[in-house]
């Protein structure tokens, strides 16, 4: 699946699963475009990516706006030339009840979750017809397909994720544009240590504890995400639009029921 000659922008990806996807399109010779604020993070993934012989460069963007996102694709296709594939990964998760969630909470869970999305996708869907083609693949969650106790702006927004998903597909499948989501489970990344600490308690025994209530009783390498993120945005998968795709070890699958 070789990416020679396209060009990707990961948003979030200073680490774990936007990080992971980065380095599987500079592997596969796409020129990357990697993303976030953190800058220390976002130099790191650049400097491990270019000197393994990959091309990737990073514009700090903090996607809580509008004008951000506009930006960050401007950017992207001002120093790339264009922009074949967009995956939107930045992504942020409070733990809380409706009771719980403070305005600021669900409103930046909407900011960055929904809204950023919303903005990257429509620019980049402008440039992609006026190129005639484009794949956009978005980091929606098992949560945005089942409901999950205690996270309620975390799912309800991952829940719009797979529905704009779906309804991009549709208005852009005349386009030549793909639009596809992966839904992960339970992947070993900074948020999944952030809410196990939140929780308190010892870290390695809470982990033991999540694996043995997934159906392969293990969490995921964010690697195992990228490479799904990967087919999805190449040509191997040239007749997929519209899919939400769980990565996530068979939880789907149980229906709610933790086996
Ligand atoms: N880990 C899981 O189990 C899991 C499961 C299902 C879905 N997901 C989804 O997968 C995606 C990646 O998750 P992860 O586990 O890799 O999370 P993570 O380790 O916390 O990384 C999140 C990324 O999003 C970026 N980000 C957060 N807020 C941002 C903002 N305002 N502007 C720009 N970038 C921002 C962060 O970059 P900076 O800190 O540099 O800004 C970071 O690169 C998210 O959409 C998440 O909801 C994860």
């Amino acid at each position: 699946m070789s990416f020679a000659g396209k060009t990707v922008l990961v948003t979030g990806s200073t680490t774990g699963i936007g990080e992971a996807c980065a380095r599987i399109f500079a592997e596969s010779g796409a020129r990357v475009m990697v993303s976030g604020r953190d800058a220390d993070r976002g130099h790191g993934v650049v400097a491990a990516i270019n000197a393994a012989g990959g091309n990737a460069q990073f514009p700090a963007a903090d996607l809580r706006g509008a004008a951000a996102c506009g930006e960050l694709i401007a950017t992207t296709i001002e120093r790339l030339g264009r922009l074949d594939v967009l995956v939107n990964n930045a992504g942020i998760l409070y733990s809380a009840d409706a009771v719980h969630t403070s305005d600021e909470q669900w409103l930046e869970t909407m900011a960055v979750n929904v809204n950023a999305l919303f903005y990257l996708s429509r620019a980049a869907v402008k440039h992609m017809q006026g190129i005639g083609k484009g794949v956009i693949v978005n980091i929606a969650s098992e949560w945005g397909l089942n409901g999950e106790p205690n996270h309620l702006a975390y799912c309800a927004s991952k829940g719009a994720v797979v529905q704009i998903t779906r309804c991009m597909a549709l208005d852009h499948a005349r386009d030549n544009i793909r639009v596809n989501s992966v839904c992960p489970g339970e992947i070993h990344t900074r948020m999944v240590d952030a809410i196990l600490a939140q929780r308190g308690g010892d870290m390695g025994q809470q982990l033991r504890e999540l694996a043995a209530g997934i159906p392969m009783r293990r969490l995921a390498h964010p690697a195992e995400v990228a490479r799904c993120v990967h087919f999805l945005a190449s040509d191997l998968a040239s007749y997929v639009t519209g899919a939400n795709l769980p990565v996530d070890g068979g939880n789907d699958a149980t229906g709610g029921a933790y086996p």
